[in-house]
């Protein structure tokens, strides 16, 4: 028998009703346990029979999300020069979904931990045995996964996933609802700032809200509906097909009408592009062209309007999601005249690679609880503003001209995206961080 961990209470109601089990768990929040580090079990063991999986997790966000030079550089400035305590409590938070195995094993426990000692398993970042070792969540945001890890590789214990008929020899299998459901990842991919209470990052809930969320869960489309159907070559979004990936699990195992691809792509290019995995970075291009279309309105230029429509049609959430306050998604519009002069411009790049004030963004501003606006998440007590395209829905900018384009002129929209805005990076001490790199996700262009 195994022992019940002490650290958590649930208590189970189970109702035994025409076959259907329903298991409600209260599990009352508790400091998370820690592990010793020998539970968990290397990436690479696993990758001995999933080496497919293995191959397409390598260098995908999650297993780089402790070594992702963007996040430790962005993280260690913001964490510079604050002395109030919830400031610094929230600047110190980052490893808990970061560098998840160390946090839960003892080491780092906050950002400015000697990194340089993190154990070799935990630099992994978010791993195979953590996900598959997951059996619960007490929270939907900050990472509230309970763990049931097993005893390294002489016992490694029951892997969590999404068969129910699995027997595998080295590791025993369970079939896990968990797994199937957004909120494995909803847990992380909400976050609030631990002092304030603000919300920092909402793609579980904007999710939640959204039409993807269907009441009927044969038509509910969960995150692993699109994002673990991406492979190369088929983008699997909202707008696109997402067919089934057959194959097996291991070499020798049985084969399955599908296979959960593990890329784990959003719309990170910059960094996958570093580690020097050109599928990755590829893949989240492909991810980033299927998520929006543009349209114009020329119907109101003879007020001197010219309206822009722009359609989330591909993502589960909003344009753009995950650190909404840093990512850019903008409007870049030209029109030029029958004689090719350029006689209006907006949301170009200039040549520091910087935005304009008056360029079109969708992004969310976070403020000091006074209404102002700040960049340090860390001193975030509000949300000032929120502009982002929700799933499915459409937004109209309208852009007042001070002319009226001429007949033959010709109108030109391109929906643009870069991980982080180049004055931020600017900021960082060091060597130069960036540029990162711009994707067209949609244009539009049109004579009138
Ligand atoms: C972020 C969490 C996460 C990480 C990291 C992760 N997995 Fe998974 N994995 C899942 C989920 C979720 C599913 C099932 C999806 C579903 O049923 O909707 C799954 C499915 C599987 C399956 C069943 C076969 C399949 O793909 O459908 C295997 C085997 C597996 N994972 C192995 C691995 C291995 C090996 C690694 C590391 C190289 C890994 N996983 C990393 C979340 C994760
Ligand atoms: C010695 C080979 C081997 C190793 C090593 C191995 N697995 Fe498996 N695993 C299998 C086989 C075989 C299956 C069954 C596949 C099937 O039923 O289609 C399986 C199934 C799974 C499943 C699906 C379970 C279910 O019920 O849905 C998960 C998740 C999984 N493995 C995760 C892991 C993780 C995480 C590791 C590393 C800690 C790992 N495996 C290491 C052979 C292995
Ligand atoms: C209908 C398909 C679909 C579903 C469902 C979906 N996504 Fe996405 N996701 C996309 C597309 C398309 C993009 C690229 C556009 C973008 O970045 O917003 C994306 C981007 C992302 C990004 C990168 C965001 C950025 O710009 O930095 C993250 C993180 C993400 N998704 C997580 C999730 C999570 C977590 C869920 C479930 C709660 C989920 N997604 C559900 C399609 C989907
Ligand atoms: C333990 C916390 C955790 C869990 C669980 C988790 N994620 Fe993530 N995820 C992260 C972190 C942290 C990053 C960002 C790493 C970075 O950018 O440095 C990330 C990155 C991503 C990205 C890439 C975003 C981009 O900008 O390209 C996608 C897509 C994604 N996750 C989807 C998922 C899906 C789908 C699941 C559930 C199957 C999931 N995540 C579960 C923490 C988690
Ligand atoms: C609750 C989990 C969680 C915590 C805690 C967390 N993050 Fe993240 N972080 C994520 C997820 C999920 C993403 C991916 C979202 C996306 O792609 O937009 C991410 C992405 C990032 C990125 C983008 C990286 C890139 O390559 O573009 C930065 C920067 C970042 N986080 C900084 C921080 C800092 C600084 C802290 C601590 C103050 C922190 N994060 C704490 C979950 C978390």
């Amino acid at each position: 028998m195994k022992k019940k961990p002490a650290y958590f209470r649930v208590t189970g109601l189970i109702l035994l009703a025409t076959g259907i089990v329903l298991i409600t768990a209260f599990v009352t929040a508790t400091p998370a346990k820690k592990f010793d580090l020998d539970r968990f079990i290397e990436p690479d063991t696993c990758g001995g029979c999933h080496w497919e999986i293995q191959k397409q997790w390598t260098n995908s966000m999650h297993n780089l999300s402790h070594r992702d030079p963007v996040y430790t550089r962005v993280a260690k400035f913001l964490r510079q020069g604050l002395t109030r305590a919830g400031e610094i409590e929230e600047a110190e938070s980052c490893v808990k979904c970061h560098t998840p195995v160390g946090v839960i094993t003892g080491f780092p426990e906050k950002l400015s931990d000697d990194l340089s000692k993190t154990p070799e398993i935990a630099t992994q970042g978010i791993q195979c045995d953590y996900c598959h070792s997951a059996v619960g969540v007490t929270q939907m945001y900050n990472n509230g996964l309970v763990l049931e890890p097993g005893h390294g590789e002489d016992d490694p214990g029951v892997k969590q996933g999404p068969f129910d008929d699995s027997k595998p020899d080295f590791h025993e299998a369970a079939f896990s609802k968990l797994h199937q459901s957004s909120g494995i990842c909803g847990t992380c991919h909400n976050v609030k700032h631990v002092a304030f209470g603000t919300d920092l990052e909402t793609t579980y809930t904007e999710w939640k809200n959204s039409p993807y969320n269907d009441p009927d869960p044969e038509k509910r489309i969960a995150c692993q509906g699109c994002h673990m159907y991406q492979r190369p070559g088929i983008p699997a979004t909202g707008s696109t097909h997402r067919p089934e990936n057959p194959g097996s699990a291991t070499e020798d195992s049985v084969e399955r009408p599908h296979i959960f691809t593990h890329y784990f792509v959003g719309g990170n290019t910059g960094v996958t592009g570093q580690f020097g995995d050109k599928d990755k970075q590829d893949m989240a291009v492909a991810r980033l062209q299927n998520a929006a279309k543009i349209c114009l309105n020329t119907g109101k230029l003879a007020k001197k309007q010219l309206d822009v429509i722009v359609t989330n049609s591909g993502a589960g959430h909003s344009i753009p999601t995950g650190v909404g306050d840093l990512r850019q998604v903008w409007l870049e519009i030209s029109i030029r005249d029958a004689a090719q002069n350029l006689v209006f411009q907006s949301g170009f790049l200039d040549g520091k690679k910087e935005l304009s004030g008056e360029a079109i963004i969708f992004r969310t501003v976070l403020g000091d609880g006074r209404g102002n606006p700040v960049v340090n998440l860390a001193k975030a007590k509000q949300v000032l503003s929120d502009n982002r395209i929700p799933a499915k829905q459409q937004v109209t900018q309208t852009i007042a001209l001070d002319f009226i384009p001429r007949k033959g002129s010709v109108i030109s929209a391109r929906l643009l995206y870069r991980g982080m805005p180049q004055k931020i990076l600017n900021l960082i001490p060091g060597e130069p961080l960036g540029p990162l790199p711009v994707v067209e996700m949609a244009k539009v262009s049109q004579r009138i």
